[in-house]
């Protein structure tokens, strides 16, 4: 049997590039897409029986922390890129918020090497804005696309001078690689939950939305300023959302992203809810501590009323795509007291059944859902990938829509199970993942 030839018989093929939704067979040929139509004759290919699946292009989340280099009791090259091939993804951008921070050519080719010894998928380095991502002197941009920068973030904090951001988006015009912007304003900032009633209640610090909107404000006239391309990272107020819309509509080069979490959590499940708003699921029963730590992510959980503007934002197209911010975290830092947990969910593997629930409760298509998970991101950011045609690299995913299983420590694949969901019973489950028609998860 040929190394990395398939034919996949009888799945629903869906490609949003090219506006196909059909049953039929896919033939992979040596890594290459090669062939889709019905009762295609098997040659020597491993032979995969579709039937009832959704074959997709490859998912691509553009925003995770692999940990990589120097976080590895959270996660390592080898666990993150295995989760990612375990959720469907055949790629996915690294986060520099690392140790040391990536800002130099040589830890990207460290990276990469480490991504071509160890991982499992496609794996993009993201260079931070700043040196030592402290805020104050801008990186060589140049360099660092050269040796293979994908984007530039100081994800986790906002680059707060004004300058060196104005500096990093002008630099994007000439690389044409975007700037990835955390947007929190710091002084505003200093609690650990969404500043508001139950923050109140539980006597815990909160951050404002207008934390986060201030931000995005600035850096919008900082991208219309320069003409540089601005990325918006994890927008979770439905405000924050609305600048992006007026950023848009007016020329600025602005794009952004929104987390499956920011679409159907709230604050509430810091105090123990666990309803998943906008999905067919019941409410998950929590038996946990509260406040708790689980529930703690940047930006925080908002209202539901934050909940319902996203989803709008994302009917409509405000976000071009959905990313996970898959932020491991290890056990004994989970467990500390809630103001002194780091902050951050795993994501994953958990992108793919809560975005279906979101599909079966009707607010979103299934073509638009691979859309905004693979399709775009490949378009906007000019990578390989988002797409079935004939020719291109097999980086297929094969989902069940269906298919029940339980979050655990057990069933899931990254090195750190820090997420709110564990214990619940999900629907829907990539079966199989290939990234350049090599099987890189199956179940
Ligand atoms: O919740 C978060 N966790 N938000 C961030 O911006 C950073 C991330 C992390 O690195 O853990």
């Amino acid at each position: 049997m040929a190394d990395a030839s398939w034919l996949i018989r009888n799945g629903r093929i869906i490609d949003p590039g090219a506006a196909t939704d059909t049953v039929a067979d896919l033939r992979i040929t040596n890594g290459y897409i090669s062939e889709i139509g019905e009762e295609l004759s098997l040659t020597n290919e491993q032979e995969v029986d579709a039937s009832g699946l959704i074959v997709s292009p490859g998912l691509i989340d553009v925003h995770v922390h692999l940990r990589v280099p120097g976080q590895d009791h959270k996660e390592t090259m080898a666990t993150g890129t295995a989760a990612a091939a375990a959720g469907g993804f055949t790629a996915v951008a690294t986060m520099p918020n690392t140790v040391p921070a990536i800002d130099s050519a040589e830890i990207i080719g460290d990276i990469l090497a480490d991504a071509r010894a160890s991982g499992s998928v496609r794996v993009y380095p993201i260079a931070t804005i700043s040196r030592g991502r402290l805020g104050h002197e801008s990186v060589d941009y140049a360099a660092l696309v050269e040796a293979g920068a994908f984007a530039f973030s100081d994800d986790g904090d906002t680059t707060a001078d004004s300058g060196v951001m104005r500096a990093a988006l002008l630099a994007s015009t000439r690389t044409g690689r975007p700037v990835m912007v955390h947007c929190e304003d710091a002084a505003l900032a200093h609690g650990a939950m969404h500043e508001g009633t139950i923050a109140a209640r539980l006597g815990l610090d909160g951050i404002p939305a207008e934390a986060e909107e201030i931000v995005i404000a600035r850096d919008i006239m900082l991208a219309r300023l320069t003409g540089g391309w601005l990325h918006v990272l994890h927008v979770s107020t439905g405000r924050g959302a609305d600048l992006v819309l007026s950023g848009k509509q007016t020329g600025v080069n602005v794009t952004a992203e929104v987390m499956p979490h920011h679409l159907t959590m709230t604050e509430a499940w810091v105090d123990g809810d666990g309803s998943l708003l906008h999905t067919d699921y019941q409410p998950l029963r929590r038996d946990v501590p509260t406040p708790d730590p689980m529930a703690k992510v940047n930006p925080p959980l908002r209202t539901p009323a934050d909940t319902s503007a996203l989803l709008a934002h994302l009917q409509r197209g405000t976000f071009d795509v959905i990313a996970t911010d898959h932020a491991p975290h290890a056990d004994d830092e989970k467990a500390r007291p809630f103001a002194e947990a780091p902050m951050g969910m795993s994501g994953l593997e958990l992108a793919l059944p809560t975005m279906l629930g979101l599909v079966r409760a009707g607010h979103l298509t299934i073509h638009d859902l691979i859309h905004r998970l693979s399709t775009r991101p490949a378009q906007l950011f000019g990578i390989t990938g988002g797409s079935l045609q004939p020719g291109t690299p097999g980086d297929v995913t094969l989902i069940d829509p269906d298919l029940a299983w339980t979050v655990s420590r057990e069933t899931l694949r990254t090195k750190s199970a820090n997420t709110p969901l564990l214990g619940m019973t999900v629907r829907g489950r990539a079966t199989l993942t290939l990234v350049d028609g090599r099987e890189r998860h199956r179940l």
